[in-house]
Order: C-alpha cells, then sequence, then structure tokens
C-alpha cells in the first residue's frame, strides 16, 4: 500500500503545505531581520483560502526558529493571550501555571493582583505582559491570531497597542492576525489601530496555475512507483482550480483509486482523474462550500443563487438582473451584494457586473434545493 501524501480534513493541519512560497520566504527573513515590514502581517480570504493552514505554517517555522509561538483563535483571545503571557510576569510567576485569568474592560477597576488562584488584569495590562514575555525570549516572540473579525473591537485595540509599544522598544515580536476580507479596512480605520496600518496585507487568493503544478509534482515524487500522465495532470490541475482543498480532495482520491493496485508501474491516465472527480467535488460541497453558506442569510444565499440563474457565457452575472430575478430592485438586494463582496464569496466585475468568487459555487447554487430536489421526487411519484 502507499502512504498517501493528502490530507483532506477540512480545518485539519495538512501534511503537505502548498505553495504560498513566497510570503514564506518573506517570514523566514522576517524572524532574522528586525526592520523587516513583514513582522506584522494581516492575511485575508474568504473562509477556506487557507488562512488557519497559513497560521500554523508561520507559526512551526517561528518555532523551528527558537522563537516562542502563541496562537490564538478568536474565542476570549485577549484572555488566552494574557493566560499565555502571565508566566512572565512578577505577579504571577509563583502563581500556579493553572491560573484564571480575568480580563477586565475598561471600567475594571483591580489590575494585576493575584489572589490564591485568580489574577486579575485590565486590558491596558498587555502592554507591560508582552513587553516582558518578549524580554525574556532570546529570539523573539510569535503571536498569531485568527479569525480576528469576530475579535471585540476593544481587545483589537489593546493588542495593537501592546504590539505598537513592544515593537517602539525594539523588541522582536512579530504580530500575524487572518480574518475574512472586510476586517482589514475595518481595523485599520479602527481607533487605536495605527499599528495594523503599517502591517503587510496579504489578501490569500487562489494558487496560480504553477503553485498547483509544483505542488503536486512536488506530493507525487514522494510515490516511487507513480506516473501521471500528462494529459491527466493537466486536467487535475484544471479541476483544482487553485483551491488549495480542492487540491487535497483530488489529490486524495487519486492516491486511494490507484493505491490498492499492485502492479509495479502505477500508470495514472486521464480516466483516472476523470473517475475520482466526482467523489472529490462532492466532499468539497459538503466540507467547503454547505458550511460557507451555511453562515450566510438567507438573502445572502437568496442572491447567490439568482446570480447562478442569470450567469452569462463568461460567468458574470449582472446585478439588474439578479434584482429582477429575485422580484426586487435594486437598492433592495444591494445590502446582500456588497456583504458578499465583503466576505470575499462573489467579486464586482466591473460597473453593474459581479460574479462568483469561490470555485465551484456558481454549478453549486444552479442545484435544485434538497427541498426542491424532494418535492419533485413527490411529484415524480405522484406522491
Ligand atoms: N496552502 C495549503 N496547502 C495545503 N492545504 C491547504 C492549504 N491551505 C488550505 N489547505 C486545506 O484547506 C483546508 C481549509 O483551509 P483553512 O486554512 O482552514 O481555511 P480558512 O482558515 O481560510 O477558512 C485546510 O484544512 C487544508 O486541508
Ligand atoms: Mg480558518
Amino acid at each position: 500500500m502507499i502512504d498517501n501524501p493528502f490530507t483532506p480534513v477540512f480545518g485539519g493541519k495538512p501534511d503537505s503545505f502548498f505553495g504560498r512560497k513566497e510570503l514564506l520566504a518573506r517570514f523566514d527573513r522576517a524572524l532574522e531581520v528586525r526592520g523587516s515590514d513583514d513582522r506584522s502581517l494581516f492575511l485575508t480570504g474568504t473562509r477556506g483560502s487557507g488562512k488557519t493552514a497559513l497560521l500554523e505554517q508561520l507559526s512551526m517555522r517561528a518555532v523551528a526558529s527558537g522563537w516562542r509561538a502563541i496562537d490564538i483563535g478568536a474565542e476570549q483571545a485577549l484572555q488566552a493571550l494574557h493566560r499565555e503571557l502571565a508566566g512572565y510576569d512578577e505577579v504571577t510567576e509563583t502563581v500556579s501555571p493553572s491560573l484564571e485569568v480575568k480580563v477586565l474592560g475598561s471600567g475594571g477597576s483591580v489590575s494585576g493582583k493575584s489572589t490564591a488562584r485568580t489574577t486579575r488584569y485590565e486590558m491596558a495590562d498587555l502592554a507591560s505582559l508582552l513587553r516582558k514575555a518578549a524580554e525574556k525570549e532570546k529570539k523573539g516572540l510569535f503571536v498569531s491570531v485568527d479569525e480576528i473579525q469576530k475579535v471585540p473591537r476593544e481587545e483589537v485595540a489593546s493588542l495593537c497597542e501592546a504590539f505598537q509599544m513592544a515593537s517602539r522598544k525594539g523588541l522582536d515580536v512579530i504580530l500575524t492576525v487572518a480574518g475574512l476580507p472586510f476586517s482589514y479596512e475595518a481595523i485599520i480605520h479602527q481607533d487605536g489601530c495605527t499599528f495594523m496600518r503599517q502591517s503587510v496585507h496579504e489578501p490569500l487568493g487562489l494558487l496560480d496555475v504553477e503553485e498547483v503544478q509544483e505542488a503536486y509534482r512536488a506530493s507525487f515524487d514522494k510515490i516511487e512507483r507513480l506516473e501521471v500522465r500528462q494529459d491527466a495532470f493537466g486536467r487535475l490541475v484544471h479541476l483544482s482550480s487553485g483551491h488549495p482543498y480542492m487540491m487535497q480532495l483530488l489529490g486524495y482520491q487519486l492516491i486511494e483509486q490507484v493505491a490498492r493496485r499492485d502492479s509495479r508501474e502505477i500508470v495514472v491516465d486521464k480516466a483516472v482523474v476523470e473517475a475520482v472527480a466526482p467523489a472529490a467535488l462532492d466532499s468539497y460541497e459538503r466540507r467547503a462550500l454547505r458550511p460557507l453558506l451555511g453562515e450566510l442569510s438567507e438573502r445572502e444565499r437568496a442572491y447567490l443563487r439568482a446570480m447562478a440563474q442569470v450567469a452569462d457565457n463568461s460567468l458574470l452575472s449582472s446585478t439588474g438582473s439578479v434584482a429582477e430575478h429575485m422580484g426586487k430592485t435594486a437598492q433592495q438586494v444591494a445590502p446582500a451584494r456588497q456583504s458578499l463582496i465583503d466576505k470575499g464569496i462573489i467579486v464586482s466585475a466591473g460597473y453593474g457586473l459581479v460574479r462568483f468568487g469561490v470555485p465551484y459555487l456558481r454549478a453549486y447554487m444552479a442545484k435544485p434545493s434538497e427541498e426542491e430536489a424532494n418535492l419533485a421526487q413527490l411529484e415524480a411519484w405522484g406522491i
């Protein structure tokens, strides 16, 4: 049996990481050079574009270079960061590591006082905690914050202020945040977030053809007996649409399909790729598209369905036709359109035109909903 190098677990950490080489190289450089702009990075992308996977990579690289890495999610982000940093603070050095940290809002009055097991902090304490922690690190301190669009604004401001202060003191700190596309503009214009305005904004789009080819080649090279014919390879690259999760799924299905063959050489031709594509697409729809739609409002989903119906041959939809198809005025549907653009799900393609920004979403939205399919079946059987 062959070891499958692909790991299509959505949201899980992939065994092999594809593309983004230029950014990774810049990050490696930032780990060495204090003056690098890349010491503050703002990754944005639609759901499933690979933000979390990239944060993991950066974190791993930081650790490999001797940095301390702290990775936090949106849920009680500041509290989590305080907890990680607290071990360095004089007040808490003696306190049990399982201490409970309570971060008070600006209205809070107790600060840095330990009782038996509870230490209370104000958000303003973050700056000094961070500074002390960074001073004690040999190489530096890397902090990543995922889903930044969900972090309350005052927490983001505290985070910015703390990093601003630490950088000003010449300490080795890197802050990398990731969020949905609209979060960048929202945060850089927020009070107290000048620090983010100087960050490098890295929108994560689809991988380009060369990146996909290189990634697939590297993965296939790990399997000795495997030969992927040129037309099969081309088809595979095309079907991936440069979406890293679709790449994982297609690769995984392909290898599973041929893994049991015990011939000396395993030859993959185009027919094999065509045979596994539906299973890959099915998983992609269930694990990537369906949750993406689940996070949207009914109005936004209705907008996408209408867009799929009125799309022309070049896959563009006129915003006027979308509204008309929905039986609404352009003004009535404008908020849904804007919010879909802000989330990176659709893209404005010139005046009065939009197109889908996520692979395979158009076809998915054109399909009858489960309810419709159900009704059609009942009708067909005369039930
Ligand atoms: N650069 C990449 N290389 C390999 N797999 C990736 C890459 N980016 C994303 N993936 C795959 O896609 C899945 C979804 O990516 P994720 O980082 O969770 O997206 P996001 O955080 O933007 O919603 C991951 O679990 C992983 O399997
Ligand atoms: Mg994520």
